[in-house]
């Protein structure tokens, strides 16, 4: 060998090793992206699972992992298989199902020509958010625990089920669950994950703010922007008429607030408006005051640009175009909401009182569930108040934080109680006011919007349909039960019923409907109504008065005493029941009434139930 043909060898032989060389440290930095990705889903329905999802992501990024958060139905699920990391946290909404925002994807998860092993590269964890006063208790997330395994994914830690009714909350399982995670991960992968727990030091902000000119116009059709993009179209509906439906003596007041409506707009019995309510006059101006008392570098004129820090990081709609804090401060940011743990995090950030910040970072920790059930559960603070009462810690806030900190309104349901051909959309509305140590009462964002709303007055309204479902033939008899507000839905039903029973005769009842109040005399909803359908043979009318005597007679009650004809038509004609309103006692007492008159057999209730023939609709 020459010695020009050695040389000309070893730079071959040094090319080739540079070539295997950057092949490994590709092959290496592609790995270790891989195992660092963890993709965050969440289904959500009234906003708290994706609090906790994002509570999630800001600690995998803390751990040093990347991947985004998002509602799952944001996601391509087909990708689902490329993945290898996927921490879920669901909510359970309704009766039992899916929030709106995971509906699409759990449908595809669902296909039965799904491979069984289609899922067999994915390790996953699931924290399910519920209310165990519910009978479908946390019935999603175990649901999708369920199918993921069915398709082959790998569980890290077990299905954890957070509920509402818990001392402590959510937190009392969320928090554990999470510390059990990174343990996990960290075993599992071999790495060290591990660092610095939660702190304002380390909080990773999810949107950038930019200050625009004063003079920037601002977008004043604001009012599209609040609506998530899956929720359009929505109408806009002009009051008619917001009348109290109880006597003035009565403790609460209920509206009947009825909305002209449009040719374009439909709707079905038993479905549902969602209606975005804004912050009051009073909520806003303690804000501003805040504002003003901090000397904060921005009032209520400026304008700003909201980006978000990270690419794979979804902007929401309401930041999509250019917003006043006044705008802000007014349909977007919930002044009136529970703070969550981000607000103590990021209300520590800057906090230069020492008192003030080691409070605020106890909040955050375990350890301090049991001072933030004292101070903020039970006398159910809002994060304005909070705000209040750290006055050093709130003098520092800047705008960044302030968008990072409030949670963004959410729309409320209510049962739609008149149907299409009455020309007019009426919803029933408890008024939300409470008392609690705190002096100021408790009064509820949308009901207490509502009730300010005057004749003339324009909303926007999303239509959706409702979770009951009706028989298909109009001769099956209906069972409703619906105390309270829980009588709107029937009324739309019932409603309906005549228009389309109109030319019917002779006419048999095949309706039967319990309600209940405390007076006959200062809370009978659509005593008129309901009393004139009964006379005219439409509907078989039951009413319990529960404080009109000196014992109490509820709906259940009724029911009981009812119990030969009522068994006679689940049984013999094949019934269908449905109970709505308030969830806290009494779908559980009548569901027992139903049992006891079906001769104590549960089976039997649960087998209707699962037929579609017993439905709940019930709300807190
Ligand atoms: C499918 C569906 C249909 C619905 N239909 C109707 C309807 O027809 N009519 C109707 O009025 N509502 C209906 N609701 C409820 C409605 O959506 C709202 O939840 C309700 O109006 C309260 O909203 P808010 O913004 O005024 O109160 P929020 O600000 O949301 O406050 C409500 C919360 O306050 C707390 N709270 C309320 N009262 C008390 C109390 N006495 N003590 C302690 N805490 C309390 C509870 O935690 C409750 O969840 C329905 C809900 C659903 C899901
Ligand atoms: C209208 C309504 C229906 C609910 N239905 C159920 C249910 O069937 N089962 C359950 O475990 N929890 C149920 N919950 C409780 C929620 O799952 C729980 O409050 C959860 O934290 C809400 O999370 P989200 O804000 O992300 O939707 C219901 C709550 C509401 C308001």
């Amino acid at each position: 060998m020459t010695f020009k043909s050695y040389l000309q060898h070893c730079k071959l032989l040094f090319e080739s090793l540079c070539l295997v060389i950057s092949l490994i440290y590709k092959k290496l930095r592609r790995f270790s992206k891989l195992v660092m990705r963890i993709l965050i889903l969440y289904g959500s329905q009234t906003g708290t699972a994706q609090d906790v999802a994002e509570q999630l992501w800001r600690a995998s990024k803390r751990h040093n992992f990347h991947g985004p958060v998002m509602a799952m139905d944001d996601y391509p699920i087909q990708k689902l298989i490329e993945e290898h990391l996927v921490l879920f946290v669901v909510a359970t909404t309704g009766d039992g199902e899916e929030p709106d925002n995971m509906r699409k994807t759990w449908k595809f998860l669902l296909r039965r020509n799904l491979p069984v092993d289609s899922l067999a590269n994915l390790q996953f964890a699931c924290l399910g958010l519920g209310d165990s006063s519910y009978i479908k208790f946390n019935f999603a997330a175990k649901k999708l625990n369920k199918r993921l395994q069915q398709l082959g994914a790998k569980p890290i830690i077990p299905l954890a089920l957070a509920d509402d009714q818990h001392d402590y909350g959510l937190n009392a399982v969320a928090l554990p669950w999470m510390a059990n995670l990174w343990k996990e991960l960290e075993e599992r992968l071999g790495l060290n994950i591990r660092c610095p727990e939660s702190s304002p030091e380390t909080f990773i902000f999810k949107w950038h703010c930019c200050k625009l000119n004063h003079a920037s116009v601002v977008d004043e059709d604001y009012h599209q922007l609040l609506w998530p993009h899956r929720q359009a179209p929505t109408y806009l509906f002009e009051v008619k008429s917001n009348t109290r439906t109880t006597d003035p003596s009565h403790f609460q007041d209920v509206r009947l607030i009825q909305f002209k409506i449009t040719d374009d707009v439909t709707w079905l019995p038993g479905d549902i408006i969602e209606i975005h309510p804004h912050n009051s006059e009073k909520q806003i101006d303690d804000f501003f005051a805040l504002v003003q008392e901090h000397e904060f570098d921005f009032d209520s004129n400026t304008v700003v640009r909201i980006s978000s820090n990270y690419q794979d990081m979804l902007l929401p709609k309401c930041y999509s175009k250019p917003l006043s804090v006044r705008q802000m401060a007014t349909y977007i940011w919930d002044l009136s909401a529970k703070p969550r743990q981000r607000v103590f995090e990021l209300l520590a950030l800057n906090c230069e009182d020492n008192l003030e910040k080691e409070k605020l970072l106890e909040f955050t920790t375990a350890e301090g569930l049991e001072e933030v059930v004292n101070y903020i559960n039970r006398p159910h603070r809002t994060i304005l108040e909070v705000l209040q009462d750290f006055r050093h810690a709130s003098s520092k806030l800047t705008l960044e934080i302030l968008i990072e900190m409030f949670s963004v309104i959410q729309s409320r349901s209510f049962s739609i109680a008149s149907c299409v051909e009455s020309k007019t959309l009426d919803i029933l509305v408890a008024i939300v006011e409470y008392k609690t140590k705190m002096s100021a009462p408790r009064l509820g964002l949308c009901s207490n919007w509502l009730k300010s709303l005057k004749n003339g007055n324009k909303i926007l309204g999303y239509l959706k349909r409702g979770t009951m479902q009706l028989p298909e033939e109009l001769s099956t008899p209906l069972i409703m039960i619906g105390p309270g507000t829980g009588i709107a839905p029937f009324r739309s039903i019932i409603q309906k019923h005549i228009v389309n029973r109109r030319d019917l005769e002779p006419y048999k009842s095949s309706i039967w409907v319990f309600f209940g109040c405390r007076n006959r005399l200062k809370d009978y909803h659509f005593q008129s109504d309901l009393e004139s359908w009964h006379k005219q043979n439409y509907i078989k009318l039951f009413v319990a008065f529960s404080r009109d005597q000196d014992y109490k007679i509820y709906v259940q009650h009724l029911i009981e005493k009812h119990s030969q004809e009522l068994k006679k038509l689940i049984k013999e004609s094949n019934a269908y029941i449905y109970v709505a309103g308030s969830s806290k006692n009494m779908p559980k007492a009548v569901k027992e009434a139903f049992i006891n008159i079906l001769d104590k057999d549960e089976t039997y209730v649960e087998k209707i139930c699962k037929l579609n023939r017993y439905q709940e609709e019930t709300w807190s």
